[in-house]
């Protein structure tokens, strides 16, 4: 069965940046902006454009560099930032405008002092002041998940009526679960009366660490655009990390519904260049695009993956953009890939009381030190050759 477009929505360089710390010069975004468009996301959310003069400049000149992905800006409701986000994207070949507002009575009460009659009609006035400027709106309930239902289903009908196109629930504050938050979406989309004339889009952060888990319950339940960034980066504990959701939904192929224009191979290299840029480290444990993503230690593992790899990997190293997956020499590795490393540097034994005595030499030596390097393993095998 032909499966549905998933969206691939990228705001590394707006909320991604909103990490602290984490801020980009105009031309550092449009490097990555030309990854993503190169890795083929979607949309890129390039920036904030009445943020700053600089983040003005960004949107525009990432506007001017990208041709086949949508160029995005975010805008809160108000006229003049609508205008700006306008204005920012005016040599887009593809634009959109991305306007919000909060959604939920702790937002409205205490932050915006708003009654909820007095948020439809401002996201109403902002849908239809973007549609001035651009024929793709999204609009964003701020912290949807921690919205009333009803209010949710009366804003989001009114805003489609407006002219929106994307409807985004952000679990803003990371608080939703993913069975809750994939129901909430479901029955937003078989209440509101006219769901089916917008794509719905969940945004998840990750102060529980469940904004993949959230992001693909939403997915389940009919989503079919998805907010996120590389390496999970943003405000706070981040994002929805892109190349889990990319790579969740393409080995789990027999559990979602949705493909995606993603060329996986770009992953680990967009992944390096965000890291280099905002100086944030990747753990080595992150999925996908840590250093130890592929890189087995086990001996047990070393002696699985060496005879058939699927034994203990899910996806191949090469397919997300790593040269090849990894063999590490420690304490916990066994003959075989001792063996392999020795026979991939020209290293062979001309009995097995060598090979063995070498094997004990590196167990040792693999005790005192994390890791062992083939400097290491040359000196121990010469070592061998010239016992003590
Ligand atoms: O987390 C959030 O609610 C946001 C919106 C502005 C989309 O980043
Ligand atoms: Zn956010």
């Amino acid at each position: 069965m032909a499966k549905d477009q998933l969206v691939i929505f990228d705001t590394t360089l707006r909320d991604g940046e909103q990490s602290p710390g984490a801020s980009m010069t105009r031309d550092e975004k449009v490097r990555i902006a030309k990854m993503l468009e190169k890795m083929g996301v979607d949309v890129i959310e390039a920036g904030f454009a009445i943020a700053s003069q600089g983040d003005f400049e960004s949107v525009r000149a990432v506007a001017e560099a990208v041709q086949t992905s949508r160029i995005c800006s975010l805008a809160r409701s108000a006229k003049k930032d609508i205008e700006r986000a306008g204005e920012a994207l005016k040599p887009a070949a593809l634009s959109r405008i991305h306007t919000f507002i909060a959604t939920s009575p702790i937002h409205m009460d205490y932050k915006l002092r708003m009654k909820p009659d007095q948020v439809v009609d401002e996201a109403v006035r902002a849908v239809t002041t973007a549609r001035g400027l651009t024929d793709d709106v999204e609009f964003s309930c701020e912290d949807a998940s921690r919205s009333e239902f009803d209010f949710l289903c009366r804003i989001i009908e009114q805003v489609i009526k407006a002219g929106a196109s994307t409807i985004n629930l952000p679990d803003t504050v990371g608080y939703a679960e993913p069975e809750e938050y994939g129901a909430l979406v479901h029955r937003l989309m078989n209440t509101i009366p006219n769901a089916d004339k917008a794509v719905f889009s969940v945004h998840c952060h990750n102060d529980l660490g469940l904004a993949v888990a959230n992001s693909l319950a939403a997915v389940l339940q009919g989503a079919r655009q998805v907010e996120c960034t590389i390496n999970g980066l943003g405000e706070r504990a981040g994002n929805a990390s892109l190349e889990e959701i990319v790579m969740a939904v393409r080995t789990r192929a027999d559990v979602f519904p949705v493909e995606t224009r993603i060329d996986a191979t770009q992953i680990v290299p967009t992944s390096r260049l965000v890291s280099t840029v905002t100086g944030f480290p990747v753990q080595p444990n992150k999925a996908i695009v840590g250093a130890n993503a592929f890189a087995h230690e086990s001996g047990i593992h070393q002696d699985g993956v060496l005879k058939y790899r699927e034994t203990y990997e899910i996806m191949r190293a090469e397919d997300v953009g790593w040269n090849t997956n990894k063999l590490v020499l420690g304490k916990h590795s066994g003959r075989a890939a001792f063996k392999a490393r020795l026979t991939e540097l020209g290293i062979t034994f001309d009995s097995d009381e060598a090979f063995n005595d070498a094997f004990t030499r590196f167990k040792d030596l693999a005790d005192k030190k994390h890791e062992i390097f083939d400097e290491d393993l040359q000196a121990l095998v010469s070592e061998v050759a010239a016992p003590d």
